[in-house]
């Protein structure tokens, strides 16, 4: 059976690394969001670039909702559908951590609005990064605008992750995110192994 796993955490936590390594020793398709797809990438730089300025919490929603629809329909479905694993730099739940957890949206909201942009597609696990805020900051390079955030609300969104992962013991995984590129991979492919394999 094929499978959709999702990589998930704060900012510079590893995600990028792990998903491709990830995708890698599955022999899966790697993607990302937002992105993954022309129109996607193209929504993505919109919502990085500090140059947007303040986006209203809804339309950033819609937004994100809109760029994970396209990816959807135009890479991970097709994917799945001919039998390939697929490794997602991001999904749905980033959308319940930021726009929920972070924005403030209520998030039965978003989590709706994610069902529907993807026709109730939700990955078969999720891997949290979980790295400590300070050893992630000290990662980052120049911020875009969900980086130039304050701290309270990535705090948030730490926060909302890990009530996610809690709440959904059967889908997610949380992963120490702290050591060597490697350490973290064995971690990685240690807590998906059994999926893989049934
Ligand atoms: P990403 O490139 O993964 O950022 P980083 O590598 O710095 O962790 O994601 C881009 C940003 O988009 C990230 O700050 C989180 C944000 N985002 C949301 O707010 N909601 C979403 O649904 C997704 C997919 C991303």
């Amino acid at each position: 059976m094929s499978l959709l796993i999702a990589f998930e955490g704060g900012e510079a936590c590893g995600k990028t690394t792990q998903s491709a390594l990830l995708a890698d020793r599955l022999r899966g398709v790697l993607t990302r969001e937002p992105g993954g797809t022309a129109m996607g990438e193209r929504v993505r730089g919109l919502l990085l670039d500090t140059a947007s300025g303040a986006i209203d919490p809804r339309a950033e929603a819609m937004l994100l909702a809109a760029a994970r629809a396209q990816h959807v329909a135009q890479v991970v479905a097709p994917a799945l559908a001919a039998g390939r694993h697929v490794v997602t730099d991001r999904y749905s739940h980033s959308s319940l951590a930021y726009q929920g957890y972070g924005r403030g949206l209520a998030l039965d909201e978003v989590r709706h609005l994610s069902d529907w942009a993807t026709r109730g597609l939700w990955p078969d696990a999720v891997i949290l990064l979980d790295l400590p805020p300070e050893v992630a900051e000290a990662r980052r390079g120049h911020p875009d605008r969900f980086e130039a955030e304050g701290r309270a609300f990535h705090r948030r969104v730490e926060e909302g992750f890990r009530t996610l992962a809690a709440d959904d013991p059967v889908h997610w995984r949380v992963v120490d995110g702290s050591g060597s590129v490697d350490e973290v991979a064995a971690r990685v492919w240690a807590s998906v192994a059994g999926l893989v394999a049934s």
